[in-house]
């Protein structure tokens, strides 16, 4: 018998079905592998229809046709980390859902993932564009700390996600400050953090993320992986690069973690305006308020710019740069 704690019956049902490569099994014996009973298995095999998996149910039993592309970002496909999953069809965005999670103590690693949002959220207050083919998630990372270092679950995020876009397209995918990913000069994702504490602890922090996967960007300034690599790229494919990214990146701290993002940013040594960061859409030159260097950021994630009067340090979210002086 399968060890069930902590997988539901569709998640080993389907591994099962999988196993058999096309054959029907009956569900008797689907039943026993699994400690269920045959009600159980009809139920499971009616929601994974539902959620349309290939399923035909004849004479012999149930058996899974030919599968597309795996594009499936349900918990049942998350093997052992199935109760850490949380997939929404369609939800406002999936930071209120991870909200309402991290309040009520769930741990840290929980994933909250959806197809669309009705109301997908950017920094600065604007909008975030979702619709299906995108990838929306938002990450919990439950663990406490000073609340100086609140950044590095960012810049960990970040690094992680250009990775994961490098890694599915084969593009070069860079940086840029605060918490953008770049491809050529056009955006391809972009991360929002939002973070709880106390004090100078932190609670916790939200990573946000959206990566334009098959979905169109948003305008000229924007590209996908679909359009770089010119066919269909599996969401799973990025998240799955994303998670082993961000795993490897876990272990780094401080410098060495601003090493790792500094190594993937774009514009390090270009002269740069400085506006404030609510001046950020219009990137209007009249609100310019310094130039200088970008010389990449900090332990604490600031922006470390060299102006005339010496280096300043800008922080994230207080400060916008203008890339195209
Ligand atoms: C930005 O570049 O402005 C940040 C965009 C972050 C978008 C993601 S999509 C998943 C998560 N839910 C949201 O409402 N926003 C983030």
């Amino acid at each position: 018998m399968v060890n069930k704690r902590s997988r539901s019956t569709r998640s080993l049902l389907l591994e099962q079905l999988r196993l058999f490569r096309g054959a029907p099994v009956s569900g008797e014996k689907l039943a026993a592998a699994l400690g269920v009973s045959r009600v159980a298995i009809w139920k499971a095999v009616k929601s994974l229809k539902e959620a349309g998996y290939p399923i035909e149910a004849e004479g012999q039993g149930y058996r899974i046709g030919q599968e597309a592309q795996n594009d499936s970002l349900h918990p049942w496909e998350f093997g052992d980390h199935e109760s850490l999953v949380h997939h929404w069809d369609t939800t406002t965005s999936t930071m209120d859902r991870a909200r309402e999670l991290a309040e009520r103590g769930a741990p840290s690693g929980t994933l909250v993932v959806a197809e669309v949002q009705s109301a997908g959220r950017g920094r600065s207050g604007r909008r975030w564009e979702s619709v299906s083919g995108g990838l929306f998630f938002t990450l919990l990372i439950a663990q406490g700390g000073p609340i100086l270092r609140y950044a590095s679950a960012g810049m960990r995020a970040t690094a992680a996600v250009a990775d994961a876009i490098a890694g599915v397209t084969g593009k070069g995918a860079e940086l840029r400050w605060p918490n953008d990913v770049y491809v050529g000069n056009r955006k391809i994702a972009g991360i929002l953090t939002e973070i709880q504490g106390e004090g100078d602890r932190l609670n916790w922090s939200l990573l946000g993320i959206g990566v334009n996967v098959n979905n169109p960007g948003d305008g000229s300034r924007t590209t996908s992986c679909g359009e770089l690599t010119g066919h269909s790229v599996s969401r799973r494919d990025v998240l799955d690069a994303f998670i082993a990214s961000i795993g490897r990146l876990s272990v780094l701290e401080g410098a060495s973690l601003a090493g790792e993002w500094n190594a993937r940013a774009f514009g390090r040594g270009s002269r740069v305006g400085i506006l404030p960061a609510s001046h950020d859409e219009g990137k209007d030159r009249r609100d310019l308020f310094g130039a200088g260097i970008f010389a990449g950021i900090d332990e604490f994630g600031r922006a470390l710019i060299r102006t005339d009067r010496g280096t300043e340090l800008h922080e994230p979210g207080a400060t916008s740069v203008a890339w195209d002086l």
